[in-house]
C-alpha cells in the first residue's frame, strides 16, 4: 500500500498533464497510461459501453454489477473509473480511503438526473411502508435514502429478497422495474424515469431488423421499453450479454443496447457477427456521458489525480449500507435469495 500523501503530488515532471485535444497516437499514450497506472499502483475499471481504446487497457471491463464487486475487493491505492459518475461514486462509497477518479466529470446519466434526492424523500413521505430498490444508476444521495441497490444483473434477485410484507417502491427506472415485475410477479410503484438512449429502439425499427435477419436472435438491455422487450430473444444486463452469445449457436445476433457493447462482444466471439439493431430516426445508441470520456482523458487524469470523487463521511456511511446488502444479496446462491 502506498502512503496517500504521495499520491497527492505525482510525478508532474516525468508526467506531465496534457490538454485532452493534443491527439497524441493511441499506442503511445496506451503505453505512458499503464506506466502511470504501474507507478500510482492504481486500477482501471472500465464499463462495457467505453470507447474501444479503454476498453482495451482496462484492468477489468464490466457491467454495474462487476465495476462495483471489483470496486468492493481491489488492493489498488487508486481507482480510475471510466464509465459514469454514479460508478465512479459507487466505487468511492465502497473505498473511502481511496483515490476515486473520473476522466469526465461531467459523465453523468439520464437515469441519476431523473430522480433528485427531494424529491424521492417527499414520495416517501406518503408511505411509511415504502422498501425502496434504487436501480443503481442515481446519485449517492438517493442511494442512502434507499432500503437496497440493485443492478440490471441482479434486479430480480433483490426484488425477489424483498421482505414480503412491504410496499415496493422503484426507482428510478420504469422499463427495467416493469421488466423485473414481469419477472417475480411482485407489484412495485415505479419512478417514472428513463434512459434516453434505451428508449430509442422501437417496435418498428426491431420488426425491420428482424425481417431483414430472420435467423439472427434479438438480445435487449432491460433499459429498453415493452414494445422492444417484448420482441427479444434474451433481455439481460451488458455482462449477461457475453454469456448469451457465448452459448447461442446462432452466428449473427442483433444487439439492442448502447453501441460501446459490440467492441466487448467482438473481442469475446470473434467468430460471431453482431448488427447494433438500429434506432427509429437517428444514430441515438452511443451514450453521450459514456463517450465524454477519451484516451487523452484518462491519461490527464491519471497525471493529475484529478477530477476526483470526494463525497462526505455522513453521505458514504448511509449510501454504503444499501449497496453492501445488494452485494451481499447478489453473493448468495440464486435459490437461497429469497
Ligand atoms: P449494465 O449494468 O447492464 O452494464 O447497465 C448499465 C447502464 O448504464 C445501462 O445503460
Ligand atoms: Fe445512463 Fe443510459 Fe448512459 Fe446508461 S446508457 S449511463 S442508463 S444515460
Amino acid at each position: 500500500m502506498m502512503d496517500l500523501a504521495e499520491l497527492k503530488a505525482p510525478d508532474v515532471d516525468r508526467f506531465p498533464v496534457r490538454r485532452a485535444a493534443a491527439g497524441a497516437p493511441h499506442d503511445a499514450l496506451s503505453r505512458e497510461i499503464l506506466e502511470l497506472k504501474r507507478h500510482l499502483n492504481a486500477v482501471i475499471l472500465a464499463h462495457n459501453y467505453q470507447v474501444p481504446e479503454i476498453q482495451d487497457l482496462a484492468d477489468f471491463v464490466g457491467d454495474s454489477l462487476g465495476l462495483s464487486q471489483q470496486a468492493a475487493q481491489t488492493q489498488a491505492d487508486v481507482i480510475v473509473f471510466c464509465g459514469v459518475h454514479f460508478m465512479a461514486e459507487t466505487a468511492k462509497i465502497l473505498n473511502p480511503g481511496k483515490i476515486v477518479v473520473l476522466p469526465d466529470k461531467d459523465a453523468g446519466c439520464s437515469l441519476e438526473e431523473a430522480c433528485p434526492a427531494h424529491k424521492l424523500r417527499a414520495l416517501q413521505a406518503t408511505n411509511p411502508n415504502f422498501y425502496t430498490i434504487a436501480y443503481i444508476n442515481c446519485s449517492a444521495e438517493v442511494k442512502a435514502l434507499s432500503d437496497v441497490i440493485c443492478t440490471s444483473s441482479n434486479a430480480v434477485q433483490i426484488v425477489r429478497a424483498a421482505p414480503p410484507d412491504r410496499d415496493l417502491l422503484f426507482v428510478p427506472d420504469e422499463n427495467l422495474g416493469a421488466w423485473v415485475m414481469e419477472q417475480t410477479g411482485r407489484p412495485m410503484t415505479l419512478w417514472q424515469g428513463s434512459c434516453y438512449v434505451h428508449i430509442e429502439w422501437t417496435h418498428a425499427s426491431i420488426v425491420r431488423i428482424r425481417t431483414e435477419h430472420p435467423g439472427a436472435p434479438l438480445v435487449a438491455h432491460p433499459e429498453c421499453t415493452r414494445a422492444v422487450r417484448m420482441l427479444a430473444d434474451e433481455v439481460c444486463s451488458t455482462e449477461k450479454m457475453v454469456g448469451f452469445c457465448k452459448r447461442t449457436p446462432a452466428k449473427t445476433i442483433i444487439i439492442a443496447t448502447e453501441a460501446g457493447m459490440l467492441h466487448r462482444l467482438k473481442r469475446e466471439c470473434p467468430d460471431k457477427q453482431f448488427i447494433a439493431a438500429p434506432t427509429e430516426n437517428c444514430r441515438c445508441n452511443e451514450c453521450k456521458y459514456m463517450k465524454l470520456n477519451t484516451l487523452e482523458k484518462l491519461a490527464d487524469c491519471l497525471s493529475a489525480l484529478e477530477p476526483r470523487i470526494e463525497l462526505s463521511d455522513d453521505l458514504i456511511a448511509r449510501a454504503r449500507l444499501p449497496i453492501e446488502r445488494m452485494l451481499e444479496i447478489s453473493a448468495r446462491p440464486i435459490a437461497a435469495a429469497a
